[in-house]
């Protein structure tokens, strides 16, 4: 497959960028003839972000698969897919082609249907990175079902919140999943989140580890024991859903800065359209290049550059189980030497983990296949910038610094391997179709170069988020009404003397922790379950792996026992579990203070400002304290910082 829409040089990129921009429309409906349609589309774009309302390739009938699998049958059908590394490395390795993966998505897409699957119901997928988490989602789209997939660290709170909030009736999962030296019981996991659920009619269970698991009756069924009706059969094909251009494709659950975490929708045709796009122009893929991503699937990342933009683009995508450091920090750097690995995309906290092992990881691995390197989720700074452009990519291949969310379905900002100008720390230009602007807190447009403000956009690209499910008004709230007609990220930004983007970080209550999003306020609901919790607040701090850490600031009730350091031990890892139970362990506070008060001004509102400086170190310059209701409490806050 060759792409007639691969930018070759910068000044293509200028060129594509200045028609994107003038013509949207035109633009991508040229694009849009590279794929297959079951039926073409009568009107490319109708938007406006005031509802929002935004429909690309409107009469357009298509199915995802069809792209991602079908129409490489012909000249693809012995190229490897996928290639799939387990968590052991002296477990066999499989490689699916395009062939057998095709099959593979049929027959499930048969099981989803012998067991009730219809077009438009939720499936929730809970699954560890095995081969069949990705046919899970592929059959769901086939099948013209909406997939949830939700990451296995999850809790059963935070699964059962998911699984209501889109009342999702079908569940696929696994009896457990390996993660380095942990083996966690997912299906044990979803029966705990299914108490009191009236909603989910079938589970479906597929085997990995052999934890034992209970099976219920009329309720769960085996994946194996699925596929061998099918099999008996002889069913390879599946006749693909014929879905509208805007239908949902998937909901992807993100936290924001109030409340539960959201469901963001994306739809069929411009998610697909913007994720190959992508794929092939920012990391430069070239036919027969083996790309690997490590992020989990179910991350947004996972979503777009492991499955969907790969497989549509016809592209030979690896998926690791495991994590980079077991059994040893060279993890990685083996998996690229083994399978000759050419695209690595990667998080700046996985690239700052591995650094601190030293070289000695590295060395002894053939490196020398790698061409593009990339990074995602947060900001990188510039001494992990430089180490793996030094020591993995060995001065000769480009960093790829990609700025996006899962709002955006795709890359936004970056620049483009080898063809657009890198610097380190910046995401640098916009993609095509993409119409970034700063602004200042009214909203007001900050022109020019060397300035900075809160990062919007102007106008829809294909993948923009169509709605928050089961709640239009919220998306309305917390995109596209800060800003009016703006499309809002949460994100501040600083564009420099060449127009490249610096992205600066958050500018509302949602911490970036290891590349995962996690709001303040989801934290404190969940560390205010304790029984003994009055009150907390949280806020992140800068931490030298994660980015960003957790910091609570905790009143906790009755006796002082937290003042002996033994108790407050142990207090502190109650608030553990009770977070780990309620949200799952990627939010557990890094640190946590005891305090008698918050900071708040004499209408109740927590003064995050003040807190955050603390938490940073910041002792002096606090700011404007005398608005408080109780001043007093900032020093004995400043004096237990940990
Ligand atoms: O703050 C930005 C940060 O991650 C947020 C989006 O998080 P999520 O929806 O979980 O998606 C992560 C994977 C796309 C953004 O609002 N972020 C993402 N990429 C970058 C980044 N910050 C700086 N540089 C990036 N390249």
């Amino acid at each position: 497959m060759s792409y007639p829409y691969q930018i070759k040089n910068i000044e293509q990129y200028h060129h594509d960028y200045k028609r994107s921009i003038d013509d949207p429309a035109e633009f991508w409906s040229t694009i849009a003839e590279h794929f297959t349609w079951k039926k073409k589309w009568h009107t490319t774009l109708n938007w406006n972000f005031s509802e929002p309302k935004i429909e690309w390739f409107k009469g357009a009938k298509l199915n995802i698969t069809e792209n991602c699998l079908d129409r490489h049958l012909e000249k693809f059908a012995d190229t490897p897919a996928l290639i799939w590394e387990p968590n052991d490395p002296d477990e066999h390795h499989r490689i699916l082609t395009y062939r057998k993966l095709y099959e593979k998505v049929c027959q499930f897409s048969h099981v989803l249907k012998n067991n009730g699957v219809k077009k438009g119901d939720r499936v929730c997928i809970y699954m560890g990175m095995i081969p069949e988490l990705a046919i899970a989602v592929l059959a769901c789209a086939r099948v013209g079902a909406i997939h949830s997939v939700v990451f296995g660290g999850f809790s059963a709170q935070s699964i059962a919140d998911r699984l209501y909030d889109a009342q999702a009736e079908y569940i696929v999962t696994c009896d457990g999943a390996y993660r380095g030296q942990k083996d966690i019981p997912l299906k044990s996991v979803i029966d705990d989140a299914l108490i009191g659920n009236r909603i989910v009619k079938k589970v479906i269970v597929t085997t990995r580890t052999r934890t034992p698991v209970s099976m219920i009756k009329g309720r769960d069924v085996w994946w194996e024991d699925e596929i061998k009706k099918v099999e008996t059969l002889g069913l390879t094909d599946f006749p693909a859903e014929e879905m509208d251009a805007e239908d949902p494709l998937f909901i992807l659950y993100t936290s924001g800065s109030t409340g539960k975490p959201k469901g963001v929708v994306h739809s069929c045709a411009g998610y697909m359209l913007f994720t190959t796009y992508t794929f092939v122009n920012v990391f430069q893929y070239q036919q027969g290049d083996i790309h690997f991503c490590t992020a989990d699937i179910g991350w947004i990342t996972g979503h777009s550059y492991i499955l969907y933009g790969p497989l549509s683009a016809g592209a030979t995508t690896l998926m690791f189980e495991g994590v980079p450091t077991w059994p040893d920090a060279g993890r990685f750097w083996n998996i690229i030497d083994k399978f000759k690995v050419n695209i690595l995309y990667t998080a700046p906290t996985a690239i700052r983990s591995l650094m601190g092992f030293g070289l000695g990881p590295v060395h002894g691995h053939d490196l020398s296949s790698l061409k593009v390197l990339g990074t995602v989720g947060e900001p990188i700074n510039e001494e992990a910038w430089h180490w793996y452009d030094e020591h993995i990519g060995k001065k000769k291949c480009p960093i790829v610094d990609t700025w996006w969310q899962t709002e955006t379905g795709g890359i936004l900002i970056s620049n483009l391997a080898g063809i657009t100008p890198a610097k380190a720390s910046y995401a640098t230009l916009p993609l095509p179709g993409v119409h970034p602007i700063l602004v200042d807190e009214n909203g007001k447009e900050v022109e020019g170069n060397n300035v900075s403000g809160n990062l919007c956009i102007k106008s829809p690209w294909p993948s923009t988020i169509r709605t928050t499910y089961g709640d239009h008004e919220r998306c309305k709230t917390n995109y596209f009404a800060t800003y009016p007609d703006l499309y809002f990220t949460g994100d501040g930004a600083l564009r420099d003397e060449n127009g490249f983007y610096r992205i600066t970080g958050r500018v509302d209550d949602v911490l970036n922790v290891s590349g995962h999003r996690i709001g303040t306020a989801e934290v404190e609901n969940a560390i205010n379950m304790h029984a003994n919790v009055v009150e907390s607040a949280v806020v992140g701090y800068p931490h030298d792996i994660k980015g960003q850490g957790i910091y609570a600031f905790v009143i906790y009730q009755g006796s002082h026992a937290q003042n002996t350091h033994g108790t407050a031990e142990m207090i502190r890892k109650d608030i553990h579990q009770t977070v780990s139970r309620i949200i799952g362990a990627i939010a557990k506070p890094d640190k946590i203070q005891f305090v008698s008060g918050l900071p708040k001004t004499r209408s109740g509102k927590i003064m995050r400002r003040i807190l955050r400086k603390i938490a940073e170190g910041e002792t002096e310059n606090l700011g404007d304290i005398s608005t408080l209701l109780d001043p007093g409490v900032v020093e004995e806050i400043k004096n237990g910082k940990l």
